[in-house]
């Protein structure tokens, strides 16, 4: 989970005892970094008259609760419009993580009294002193709801973060007793000391007069995953050391059914963004690169046929490239990680039978070989219901997929540099036909999904140097008698650079930049929520948002540096982050285009040293902006685009930004 991408061979999840705590391998050099957090001498140490603790954030969409619309711990506006459900909270867990590797907290869950329709989860936690950042699970029984990870604390008072998440998606589990089970693996000793300390508080909401958007919360979810709950264990499948693998038995009268995939990589695939083709690896006699190239790709079969895809996000967690760059404000996706929706109804003939069917998921990349160690995969079924005691029947799916065409450019003058570009595409569709019996004719139904990829990179330094432009874009799409029922659009552009070095006060010097983005078009039935529960209230009787987008960018250096043999380690850096929630408005049927249809939410945030020196949030009919601190002091930071270091560039027989050039556009 921590530190430069193959610099790092940090302790996540179940790998934990074939790294040991705390100990980063410098594959490359065989020297050992300390890259976790900056807690030595990190620049808030000369700021040492802190006596609250470093409040970390996601940059995310706000929280409609019934004590008024929350970004973090901050209320952006009090009461909108007089809501005031009836509500019921109830605390789930508080528990300190700190031995916790294969001792995740577990207990039972029982729904209040409430007649409740929604359902939000506050997670907060508090940690101090020296400590990794840490992927962590919540499952319900043996489904998954939710993948976070932990930003890195430091020194007394240490950080604090407050992560919000809708969890009315998973309505019919939260109204039946569950066993909770929260999976946090984390390791304590003399150097590593930070525990993470965790509240996790559920409100209950019974939300009237509000109409709920189809399709509403699934009738049934079913897990597709380890099923260890009943051994107090989380369900994620180790992929590949364990198949992801199982025989499920579905119900025959499905109206819709929707399978989710929660993936991300870790170890030599933590950052599979910035793998380089396999004919680079070995550039540097004395390092192998990662490789298996910057393409993944999960693919989900019912008994061995392919149904669905799944293109991941580059997540990057907060130890990842660099630390300065991830505090207080953590990458996309770092809190919640997002999870694929591949629409299966299609295969209501196949699965209606009443019989174990069996599910497989595999991750593979370049020459379609399956990754190695390792992936975390869990994945569940949403299912809808049709009319009771009835079987849903389809015919067979015409399925078409088109080769993969993954093409790669390599340039490798050996013991200097590899240079590599990179483009794949690919193309499904699959079609039947399928009648719910509660009516009488067959509809035709068809899933759609299409992605591609272009990555084009540079290793130079033995590795110490690497730079990426990188650009994933997909669209999913699910159609019934030519009826576009549910839609999403995705772009994640990431552009990197990083080299690292030494000088005669540090025995380790990173420069790093990174500019990520994440941009999303959600319209129709989406599963998860989009964003815009938040705004029902607001928006009742009027223009509908009929595509919800979200739109997200973040650009910064950090600079981290260990000295006095590696006693030492500190680092600063500046981040500045947009945030976009609006969309498309419909009158009827038809699209609006009036300058005056509002964005629901906007931030800007910009953060220096740690200490935030402009952040302005404005809330669609809030009482006014809520400018949290505002500061004049934007222009000390360098802001969005970089550079690339001239040094990592210098002899590459070209201009410096050459090698990406007629591959990507910017993003
Ligand atoms: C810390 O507080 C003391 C007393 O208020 C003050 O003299 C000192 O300048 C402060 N130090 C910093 C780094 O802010
Ligand atoms: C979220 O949970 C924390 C920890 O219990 C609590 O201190 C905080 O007040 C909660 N925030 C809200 C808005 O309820
Ligand atoms: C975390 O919990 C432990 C055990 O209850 C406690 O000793 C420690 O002080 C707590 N840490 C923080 C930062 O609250
Ligand atoms: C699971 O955890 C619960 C609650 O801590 C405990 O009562 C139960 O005995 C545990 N079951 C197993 C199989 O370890
Ligand atoms: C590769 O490793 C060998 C043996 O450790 C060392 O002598 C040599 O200098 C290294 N080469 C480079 C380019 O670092
Ligand atoms: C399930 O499907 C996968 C993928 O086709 C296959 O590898 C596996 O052997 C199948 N398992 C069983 C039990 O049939
Ligand atoms: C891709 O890399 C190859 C080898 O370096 C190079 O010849 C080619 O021009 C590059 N293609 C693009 C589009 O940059
Ligand atoms: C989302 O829609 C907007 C407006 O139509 C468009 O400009 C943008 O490119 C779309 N984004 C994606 C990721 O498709
Ligand atoms: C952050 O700290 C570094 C090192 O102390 C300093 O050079 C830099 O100017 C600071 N940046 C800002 C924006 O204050
Ligand atoms: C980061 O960006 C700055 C400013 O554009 C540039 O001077 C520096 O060389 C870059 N560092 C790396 C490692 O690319």
């Amino acid at each position: 989970m921590v530190g430069v991408r193959w610099l790092v061979v940090a302790a996540a999840h179940a790998a934990i005892a074939a790294v040991g705590p705390g100990r980063i391998r410098d594959a490359l050099s065989g020297t050992t970094i300390d890259h976790d957090g900056l807690t030595a001498r990190d620049s808030s140490d000369t700021n040492a008259n802190n006596t609250k603790p470093l409040r970390c954030l996601q940059v995310t969409s706000p929280m409609l609760t019934p004590d008024g619309m929350f970004v973090d711990d901050d209320i952006v506006d009090p009461r909108p419009f007089g809501y005031s459900p009836k509500s019921h909270t109830q605390i789930l867990m508080e528990h300190s993580f700190g031995f916790s590797y294969g001792l995740p907290f577990v207990a039972e869950y029982k729904a209040p009294k409430l007649d409740f329709n929604r359902v939000i989860l506050n997670l907060t936690v508090v940690s101090q002193g020296r400590q990794f950042d840490r992927l962590a699970t919540m499952f319900l029984g043996d489904v998954e709801v939710w993948r976070t990870s932990t930003a890195e604390p430091k020194a007394a008072p240490g950080i604090v973060w407050t992560s919000w998440k809708d969890m009315t998606h998973y309505l019919s589990l939260w109204k039946e007793p569950q066993k909770l089970i929260f999976d946090l693996g984390n390791l304590i000793d003399d150097k590593y000391t930070g525990r993470y300390n965790a509240t996790l508080t559920a409100i209950f909401v019974r939300e009237k007069g509000i109409e709920l958007p189809p399709p509403g919360p699934a009738d049934l979810i079913v897990p597709f995953s380890g099923r260890r709950s009943a051994s107090n264990f989380s369900s994620t499948f180790t992929y590949p050391d364990s198949k992801a693998e199982s025989q499920i038995t579905l119900p025959q009268n499905i109206h819709r059914a929707v399978v989710s995939i929660a993936a991300n990589g870790q170890l030599d695939e933590e950052f599979w963004w910035s793998n380089v083709p396999d004919e680079g690896t070995h550039t540097f006699p004395n390092a192998t690169l990662p490789g298996l190239s910057s393409f993944r790709e999960i693919r989900l079969r019912i008994d061995g046929h392919l149904v669905g895809l799944s293109w991941p996000m580059p997540v990057i967690f907060t130890g990842g490239i660099s630390p300065p760059l991830h505090r207080p404000i953590v990458g996309l996706q770092a809190f919640d990680i997002r999870e694929q929706e591949i629409d299966i109804t299609p295969w209501a003939g196949l699965i209606c039978d009443g019989k174990p069917h069996n599910f497989s998921m595999e991750v593979v990349g370049q020459n379609e070989q399956v990754v190695p160690r390792y992936w975390v995969l869990s994945a569940k079924i949403f299912v809808w219901y049709g009319a009771k005691r009835t079987v849903t029947e389809g015919s067979t799916p015409h399925v078409c997929l088109t080769k993969l065409n993954y093409v790669s450019g390599v340039e490798v003058k050996e013991n200097e540099y590899l240079r590599y570009n990179q483009t794949v595409s690919r193309k499904l569709i699959v079609k039947s036909e399928v009648r719910r019996n509660d009516y009488e004719k067959f509809y035709d139904v068809k899933w759609t999904q299409e992605f591609s990829m272009g990555n084009a990179g540079l290793v130079a330094r033995q590795g110490d140097g690497q730079m990426v432009w990188a650009l994933y874009r997909g669209e999913d799409k699910a159609e019934e008698d030519r009826w576009n029922y549910y839609q999403s659009t995705w772009k994640y552009p990431v552009q990197v650079s990083y080299l690292a070095g030494s000088d005669p006060v540090n025995t380790i010097t990173l420069d790093a930049n990174l500019t990520q983005g994440e941009q999303r078009n959600v319209s129709g039935e989406a599963v998860f929520p989009t964003g815009i529960e938040s705004w029902r209230w607001k928006l009742k009787g009027r223009a509908k948002l009929g595509i919800v987008s979200t739109n997200t960018q973040r650009s910064g250096r950090g600079f981290f540096y260990q000295r006095n043999g590696g006693k030492e380690s500190g680092g600063f850096g500046d981040m500045m982050q947009t945030y976009e929630l609006g969309g498309q408005w419909f009158r009827g049927d038809e699209p609006t285009s009036d300058p005056d249809d509002p964005v629901l939410y906007r931030r800007e945030i910009w953060v220096a040293n740690e200490t935030t020196t402009y952040d302005k949030q404005s809330v669609w009919m809030a009482p006014a902006e809520y400018p949290v601190s505002v500061a004049e002091a934007k222009e000390a930071v360098p802001g969005s685009g970089f550079e690339f270091a001239p040094a990592l560039a210098k002899g590459m027989g070209g201009g410096s930004n050459h090698f990406y050039k007629g591959t990507l556009g910017r993003p």
